[in-house]
């Protein structure tokens, strides 16, 4: 199965979410952007919405297709977030930022009535953890916050504890997140308390967000060779 097209089926199935005049957040990744996509199709049929963007990517695809957009600070409610996810377990809690974005992700969808997650079927596992974790940390320190992630995967149980800067091209440079922060990597490979985890993440000066999207989503779109499921918590 091509797991574009699964991606494209769920992004599909995730425009029966959005009415007229609604404020839809923008989320950020390969499926976010079949979504973008199909919506900027729908505007130039004559639907009304307005997008948040989640990442300078995606406002960028946005404003290609057509899709007229708010900037964060006009904005004081959103109905509904689209976004994809990295992994979504049966408690429908995700591990999301591979895309570097999930600090703007986080408060798109935590501003939004409902997040409805999209994602090809092979998102969904029965335990967080084999995705490694992304968190995003200050440039300053971040080899402190580094250790300090390092101990909470080994406080709290998982079973790998592995933590990488994130680098990208021939040179290894880091990553520079839109908010121009670095990523770490923490290959936890098993999650064993993500609510532990998360706490603890979040307790780190130095730790700007991370990746796990804890009681965000209630609807999952899980897309698949023919068609999509939508799952319901
Ligand atoms: C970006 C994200 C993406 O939603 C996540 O990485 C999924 O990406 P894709 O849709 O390309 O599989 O969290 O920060």
């Amino acid at each position: 199965m091509s797991a574009d097209l699964a991606k494209l089926n769920a992004a599909r199935a995730a425009l029966d979410f959005i009415k007229d005049g609604m404020v839809v957040g923008l989320g950020t990744g390969s499926t976010s952007a079949h979504f973008v996509r199909l919506l900027g199709e729908r505007v130039r049929e004559g639907l009304r919405v307005k997008g948040v963007p989640t990442s300078e990517a995606t406002k960028q695809l946005a404003e290609q297709v057509g899709v007229p957009l708010l900037e964060i600070s006009q904005v004081t409610s959103i109905d509904v977030d689209v976004d994809g996810a990295d992994e979504i377990d049966p408690a429908f809690r995700l591990v999301k930022g591979g895309g570097g974005a999930l600090l703007r992700e986080k408060i798109v969808a935590a501003a939004s009535k409902e997040m409805v997650t999209i994602a090809d079927e092979t998102k969904w596992v029965d335990t967080l953890g084999a995705f490694p974790l992304p968190v995003e940390v200050t440039r300053f320190g971040f080899n402190l916050t580094l250790e300090r992630v390092h101990q909470v995967m080994r406080d709290t149980g998982c079973a790998g504890d592995k933590v990488v800067l994130r680098v990208a091209g021939k040179s290894n440079e880091p990553v520079i997140t839109d908010g121009g922060n670095y990523v770490l990597d923490a290959h936890a490979e098993r999650l064993c308390d993500p609510e532990a985890i998360a706490f603890a993440l979040s307790q780190i000066p130095g730790v700007v967000e991370h990746g796990l999207f804890i009681g965000l989503s209630r609807t999952v779109i899980l897309g698949k060779a023919k068609g999509a499921e939508v799952k319901r918590l």
